[in-house]
């Protein structure tokens, strides 16, 4: 910690943005997701036209909700992260205003092409190549920004949050160049440069490191400056904080054969992803056990501050997914979960319990200091939220869970002939009632995004200009 006062106005201008887009894009992606589930209840919602099929909305509904929100609200509370840690400002407002600008242009790119069925088929990596070039221009200038930053720092040290940030930005980038280097034929059609199995793993490298680096180092960046933050407690252990994450980045990129368990790819090869998914236990719960623990002593707080039970609670379904996913990586559990809505479940344990959960708590946190104002507009309607939020993710993960073994095990089933015991059909109409809880989770959670809105929308406007201005302009004591 340096005790160094130094007046500096930070760039709040591009923060804000990227705030404010990312209750936006949750409320949109969100919707849709609430949208699609009920396609699923009632398959007239396809309305027998071909942009609005669950096909075609699917991915939209995966980009929105991983790209457009969780991005904005990585790349929102990195650029404040950095600026307050390294107590400096973003090396370049232009640069800043381009990653803000060139990443809604990806989003809206995404908005148009992917109902009118453009898409490479890769599943998270479906924009076709102008998108992708786009998007790769725009996340080289993020490492700029981030990177330039932290070199012209104020401060001897770099915060932890700021290596796992740095860590996101370096391998999403190397993640995105590879797995999409493709063949364009035409404006809208590319082919990839790799084939058969090969594609395959590839895909799922990227895949599966989308998962380790853009939905989960990211957000423990996050995690290591609000925790503590909101808490008003120093992280519990610094040494922990750097042993998990050395061993979570060496681990992760080698899990992602678990996804291609008792496919083409060499056996040996499921095998490696299987052990290295097992060993990728230990550092996650480094990571939770660290955040977690940093409550000692502050645990009281859980009761009267709804934002740290957003903070606490993701950190419980973080640890709750990182030990279902070693689990379904073995072989066997897999041969039960694959396919089923077993790892829909497990998706938005992680998805909604620990991603969307940690960014409207850092949200809820930052959107006062950024408009100058002491606190949120209202704290019960934070609370409202976190209740929508937490029965949301619970009905959904639960109804899941009991889908996808229903459905395991039903499919599995052979009579003593050796002939299959139900219909696929049979299976599908198991799975109805899970269906309509899941919507109803699923209502839930975005409904909770609303009164978010309608809470970030008085705090902001009971801000003035003046107010939000001094707030970039604050005298930095202390480094975090
Ligand atoms: C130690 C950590 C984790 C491990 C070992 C792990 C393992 C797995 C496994 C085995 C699957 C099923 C693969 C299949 O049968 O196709 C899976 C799917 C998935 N997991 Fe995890 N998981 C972990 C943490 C997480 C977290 C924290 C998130 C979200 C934030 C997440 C998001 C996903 C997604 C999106 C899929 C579905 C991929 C697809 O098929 O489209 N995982 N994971
Ligand atoms: C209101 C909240 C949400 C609802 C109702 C919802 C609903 C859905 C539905 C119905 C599917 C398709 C499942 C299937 O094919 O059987 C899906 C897939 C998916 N959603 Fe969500 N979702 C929500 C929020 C989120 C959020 C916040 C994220 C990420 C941060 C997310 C990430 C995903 C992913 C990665 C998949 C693909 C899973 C896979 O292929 O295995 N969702 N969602």
């Amino acid at each position: 910690m340096s005790t160094a006062i130094s007046p500096t106005a930070y760039n709040y201008k591009v923060v804000r943005q990227f705030a404010i887009m990312t209750v936006v894009w949750g409320i949109l992606g969100m919707g849709l997701g609430v949208f699609i589930a009920s396609q699923l209840v009632w398959p007239e919602l396809n309305f027998d036209l071909p942009w609005t099929t669950f096909g075609r909305l699917r991915p939209l509904h995966t980009n929105l909700v991983i790209f457009a929100f969780g991005g904005c609200a990585l790349f929102a509370t990195s650029y404040y992260v950095v600026q307050r840690t390294c107590q400096t400002r973003l090396i370049s407002d232009g640069l800043a205003a381009f990653t803000f600008w060139g990443w809604q242009a990806v989003i809206v790119g995404a908005i148009i092409t992917l109902p009118m069925g453009f898409t490479t088929t890769k599943e998270y990596a479906e924009l076709e190549w102008p998108l992708a070039i786009l998007l790769a221009i725009v996340w080289v200038t993020y490492g700029i920004v981030f990177f330039g930053t932290i070199v012209k720092r104020k401060t001897k040290h770099i915060y932890v949050g700021n290596w796992f940030y740095g860590a996101f930005i370096v391998v999403t980038a190397m993640l995105h160049i590879v797995n999409h280097a493709s063949l364009p034929v035409s404006f809208f059609k590319s082919y990839s440069a790799y084939s058969g199995a090969t594609d395959a793993m590839i895909q799922w490298w990227y895949g599966h490191n989308a998962v380790g680096f853009f939905l989960t180092t990211g957000f423990l960046g996050m995690m290591y400056y609000f925790v503590p933050k909101q808490a008003e407690r120093p992280i519990y252990s610094y040494r922990l904080s750097i042993v998990h994450f050395w061993a979570l980045i060496t681990l992760y990129i080698w899990a992602g054969p678990h996804h291609l368990h008792y496919t083409a790819l060499p056996d040996w090869a499921q095998s490696l992803g299987m052990a290295m998914s097992i060993v990728l236990l230990a550092p996650s719960w480094g990571g939770m056990i660290n955040g977690m623990m940093t409550l000692s002593g502050a645990w009281h707080k859980l009761r009267t501050d709804p934002i740290l039970r957003f903070l606490v609670v993701s950190l419980a379904f973080y640890g709750m997914s990182t030990f279902e996913g070693p689990m379904m990586a073995i072989k066997t559990v897999n041969s039960l979960s694959h396919y089923t809505d077993w790892t829909i479940g497990h998706v938005h344990a992680g998805a909604l319990g620990w991603v969307a959960m940690i960014s409207i708590g850092a949200l809820y946190h930052m959107i006062p200091k950024l408009y100058g104002r002491a606190q949120m507009h209202s704290t019960s309607l934070i609370n409202t939220h976190f209740w929508l939020a937490t029965i949301g993710t619970v009905l959904y993960i639960a109804s899941m869970w009991v889908n996808g073994i229903t459905q395991g095990l039903m499919w599995r089933a052979i009579n003593d002939d050796g002939t299959l015991t139900y219909s696929f059909v049979e299976a599908l109409q198991a799975s109805h009632p899970g269906f309509i809880v899941r919507a109803l989770g699923g209502a839930f959670f975005a409904s909770g995004m609303l009164f978010m809105a309608y809470n970030v929308w008085r705090t902001v406007r009971a801000s003035n200009s003046v107010e939000a201005e001094a707030a970039a302009k604050i005298a930095v004591v202390g480094a975090h």
